[in-house]
């Protein structure tokens, strides 16, 4: 008898060990308490390292609370697959490590916890297809590979653009290729990027291929930030921040995930009718709105959804300037 008691004791006080572990473990997610002040009758808040600025969006969820590592995985489930092109790169702390940047801007903090969860879907939908290595009769379906490539497999170009030599000068050797989670290409992207990420992408465009934290940084960065002066960003067209002008009602561009692959691509995807550039980049972002519990059928009608029929913000013609 006595002997069976020490048992369970032991097995208790192992298990309470693996327990101890297992915290540890979180213990660079786990958040301290809220920070909240009133500035001029707005309530701002700081969430420890999460939403680490005094910030309106600080006060709400921050993404730590309805996006965990399993649900990350469930997300891109192939990506470390032995088909895929970046096996081991990008992980859930490498995304979170990235959005605490922008959390205190409103980087799925803006909203309630429903328009929290689909900005982030969103974003998602544009990285996923961005980077699947997904094809038609893969296992688990063609949308589950997304995250499967961080750099352009086999360049034809260096993307070196002597228009910008001035402000944005290719270094010898440098290659700006596509990298990251939004593909970067081109030496003025790289080097506006760099700059606003206060990181020497001019001379290290291979930084982003190297740190899954910086290549989600500045895939949220182009997310957060207008490709002109005048234009709303990706997420101000998602979030509904921009209110749209009489042109853009007429030229169809309405708040929602349409306009944001307006801006974020523009005829390279929009205004081109019904065709598979867009479809799968619609694809993904209701996927994942499944898969984060969110459901496909709150994404909106078709004419939020897409942007078949919108007229591009910047038409290939007369391209934007760091676009
Ligand atoms: C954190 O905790 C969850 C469950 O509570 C677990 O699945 C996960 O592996 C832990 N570790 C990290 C680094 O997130
Ligand atoms: C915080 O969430 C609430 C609803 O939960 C929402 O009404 C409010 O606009 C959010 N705050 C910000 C700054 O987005
Ligand atoms: C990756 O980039 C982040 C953000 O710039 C930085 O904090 C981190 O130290 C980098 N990691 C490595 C291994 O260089
Ligand atoms: C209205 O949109 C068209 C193309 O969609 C553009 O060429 C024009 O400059 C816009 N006008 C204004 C006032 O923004």
């Amino acid at each position: 008898m006595e002997m069976r008691m020490r048992m369970i004791l032991c097995l208790l006080v192992i298990i309470s060990i693996i327990g101890c572990v297992h915290g540890d473990e979180n213990e660079s997610f786990r958040k301290r308490p809220t920070i909240v002040k009133t500035v001029k009758g707005t309530k701002m808040c700081v969430k420890d390292w999460e939403c680490n600025k005094l910030s309106k969006f600080c006060c709400n969820l921050t993404i730590t609370d309805y996006l965990d590592t399993d649900q990350f995985e469930l997300l891109f489930t192939k990506r470390n697959s032995p088909v895929a092109h970046a096996v081991g790169f990008w992980d859930y702390g490498s995304f979170i490590r990235a959005a605490a940047l922008y959390q205190p801007l409103g980087f799925g903090t803006t909203g309630g916890k429903k328009m929290q969860m689909k900005e982030i879907a969103a974003f998602f939908g544009h990285v996923g297809s961005k980077t699947s290595c997904g094809y038609g009769v893969a296992t688990g379906g063609p949308l589950a590979y997304g995250l499967c490539y961080n750099k352009e497999m086999s360049p034809s170009q260096d993307y070196c653009d002597d228009y910008f030599k001035l402000t944005y000068p290719c270094t010898p050797g440098a290659r700006y290729y596509g990298r990251g989670a939004l593909p970067i290409y081109w030496n003025y992207n790289y080097g506006a990027i760099g700059e606003a990420l206060k990181l020497n992408l001019l001379d290290h465009p291979e930084y982003i291929e190297q740190n899954a934290t910086m290549a989600f940084q500045a895939a949220i960065w182009r997310w957060m930030n207008p490709m002109k002066k005048g234009q709303p960003s990706a997420h101000d067209a998602f979030v509904g921040n921009w209110k749209p002008t009489k042109n853009d009602t007429l030229s169809k561009r309405l708040p929602g995930f349409g306009t944001t692959m307006n801006i974020l691509y523009g005829d390279g995807v929009c205004g081109q009718g019904d065709v598979d550039a867009m479809n799968n980049i619609v694809s993904h972002y209701m996927y994942y709105l499944d898969l984060m519990g969110v459901g496909r059928e709150e994404a909106g009608p078709h004419e939020v959804l897409n942007c078949a029929e919108q007229k591009p913000f910047n038409p290939t013609a007369a391209p934007a300037a760091a676009s």
